[in-house]
């Protein structure tokens, strides 16, 4: 989605913004742009594609102080005069904004009423409109008296040409952050934007206000009292944001795999005891009656692989719901039921809007995030991470293994506390949980197996994804993966569902991808694939399983032998390298799909 980064010092600002706009490329956008303050006026630049388009105009723009941003359109098309960072009509003050702000129509009626004028279609440019409004001279007092009539969400970065030494920054529902430099200060939508500048952050709370010159931060609160706030280092490597030798940051991640998994299992398995580091109360596990999983994409995929763990060895019932319609449901939530929320970004709006909901209703829950310091860390008590490192492409991988371990990890220690299922298999589910690294080294070893089937697939239209049991719930992140990035369509289906309606569709040469991780399942499996063979399907079997009988006729890719329950772990990997080669011999841009973000943070 959209981003800020903000910088004031004695550098020449357009660098230090490009670079910091670089860094936010990942996130997803469709236009960018940059201002900054040169002899007493406003310089904006523009552009509708890639930041380097930018580079070079900005390259001519001198002064200290600046602000850029990377746009993912919401309210009016792609287009130069959408594009932030936006100026107020006197030209006085530059802004750029993340978020929605729902009440623009009003305010924009009242400024046009005042004989404003406007040059784009965005809900944005009624701030600094606003601002100028406003302004008597203070431009903190002035943000302040504007961001009063705003409704919606925002992160905000301000600059005016008559206070040309400082930034004010302010937000509501949408992160921002404040980076202390020696001699530079920085604002940012996202630490990684200037992890290369500063290790030293201030998360600014929901309408309170910053205000940033060369040597000092100075923090207020909603009143315009003075507030204090305490500086915090991350533990973020800033290599993580490098290719390190990779084609795309999505090969680089799905190669860290093994590695997220070790990092797994070092961080919550005492390995020469067998026990798990947890730190949950047992009591509080031992009366949890109904478990809540709230995610979206592949975050909730990992939720539905989960649900058949917490199910099947913990014995609690398990609803697993996307963010977004959960929000909304008015949940029947007790004080038995306990949630589980899941984010890579720790962002994303929907997921964050359910967490305030049960944050509300005193529901006990816990948290599984990537992104320390995100909002959904700071929100929650209890929170589990992901420790995967940064994930800067947009379609989920790394991310989704350390999910679904730490997930499988969890569910094997619930059912431990609850002793609600077989001990010793537990502690076998465990030994192989720590022999997954070595089984991810060999499914990447041999990652060129991925590119025959990426060429079979490469012309598809259409490509079925089916499974029994949990290969289900794993079919439709393999679906999703190859959907985000190669833009074919593929529908991910219960295998004994297609008869019911989809097999309509199938007929000679469709590609159909079965999943088959489930002894007890397979005479089930075999039969749905004559089905789909005997109406013309070309079938391409992914199994962890031996000596599979009367396969003869189909492509079958064997993974290595696994205990079923963690089947999806191995098994998707695979599943990760078709698309990303698929998305490569198509040319597409893999690691920035089109009208993707990586963190959702508008609804
Ligand atoms: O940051 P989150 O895990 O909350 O993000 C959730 C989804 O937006 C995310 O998983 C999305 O579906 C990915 N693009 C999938 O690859």
């Amino acid at each position: 989605m959209c981003g800020i980064v903000g910088y004031v010092g004695s550098k020449k600002a357009s660098e230090i913004l490009i670079d910091g706009l670089k860094r936010l490329e990942y996130r997803g956008y469709d236009s960018c742009g940059l201002a900054t303050i040169t002899d007493g006026s406003l310089k904006v630049v523009k552009s509708i594609n890639r930041i380097e388009s930018l580079e070079n105009d900005a390259n001519h723009l001198e002064g200290c102080i600046g602000i850029g941003h990377t746009r993912w359109a919401t309210h009016g098309e792609v287009s130069i005069e959408n594009a932030h960072p936006h100026v107020s009509q006197d030209g006085k003050f530059a802004v750029v904004h993340n978020g929605i702000i729902e009440n623009y129509t009003e305010l924009k009626k009242m400024l046009l009423e005042k004989g404003f004028t406007f040059y784009s279609e965005t809900d944005s440019e009624v701030i600094p409109n606003l601002i100028s409004l406003y302004y008597e001279g203070n431009l903190l007092k002035a943000v302040k008296r504007a961001t009063d009539d705003l409704i919606g969400s925002y992160a905000l970065g301000i600059m005016c040409v008559e206070q040309p030494d400082v930034l004010v920054a302010t937000k509501n529902n949408s992160p921002l952050v404040v980076g202390k430099g020696e001699g530079e200060n920085f604002i940012a939508s996202d630490f990684g934007a200037i992890l290369k500048y500063t290790n030293d952050f201030a998360i600014l709370e929901d309408r309170e206000f910053a205000v940033i010159s060369k040597d000092e931060v100075s923090f207020y609160t909603k009143g315009l009292e003075s507030a204090f706030y305490s500086f915090i280092k991350l533990d973020t490597n800033v290599d993580d944001m490098e290719k390190s030798g990779f084609a795309h940051y999505m090969l680089k991640e799905i190669h860290e795999e093994p590695n997220t998994v070790q990092k797994i299992i070092k961080e919550y398995l005492h390995s020469s005891k067998g026990s798990m580091k947890f730190q949950i109360e047992k009591h509080d596990i031992k009366k949890v009656e109904h478990l809540y999983i709230v995610a979206c994409g592949t975050a909730m995929h990992a939720g539905l692989y989960a649900k058949c763990l917490f199910e099947k060895l913990a014995r609690i019932p398990v609803t697993v719901e996307v963010a977004s319609e959960f929000r909304y449901q008015n949940p029947i939530l007790r004080k038995e039921d306990m949630v589980i929320f899941i984010s890579q970004s720790g962002e994303t709006a929907d997921t964050l809007a359910s967490l305030a909901l049960v944050k509300d209703k005193n529901i006990p829950f816990i948290s599984i995030v990537n992104v320390k310091e995100s909002t959904m860390d700071r929100l929650s008590d209890n929170v589990l991470y992901t420790k995967a490192g940064t994930e800067v492409a947009v379609a989920s991988t790394k991310a989704y293994i350390a999910q679904t371990t730490l997930l499988a990890l969890l569910a094997i220690y619930f059912a431990t506390i609850k002793k609600s299922y077989d001990e010793d298999e537990l502690k076998t589910l465990v030994e192989e949980i720590e022999m997954l690294p070595s089984k991810l080294e060999r499914i990447l070893d041999n990652e060129e197996k991925a590119i025959p089937y990426a060429q079979m697939l490469l012309q598809d239209q259409s490509i079925y994804y089916v499974g029994r049991g949990m290969d289900y719930y794993l079919a439709l992140e393999a679906a999703l993966k190859l959907k985000e990035i190669s833009y074919i369509h593929a529908e991910a289906m219960p295998f004994g569902e297609l008869k019911h309606g989809t097999i309509a569709l199938i007929e000679k040469g469709t590609d159909v991808v079965v999943f088959a991780n489930s002894p007890a399942l397979w005479e089930k499996t075999l039969s749905n694939i004559k089905e789909v063979e005997a109406r013309g399907a070309r079938v391409f079997i992914v199994t962890t399983m031996r000596d599979l009988q009367d396969v003869e006729n189909y492509d079958i890719l064997v993974l290595p032998e696994v205990h079923e329950l963690l089947a999806p772990i191995l098994a998707i990997v695979p599943l990760q390298l078709l698309s990303y080669h698929i998305a490569c011999m198509k040319n597409l841009d893999v690691d920035k799909p089109r009208n993707l973000a990586k963190s959702v943070t508008v609804e």
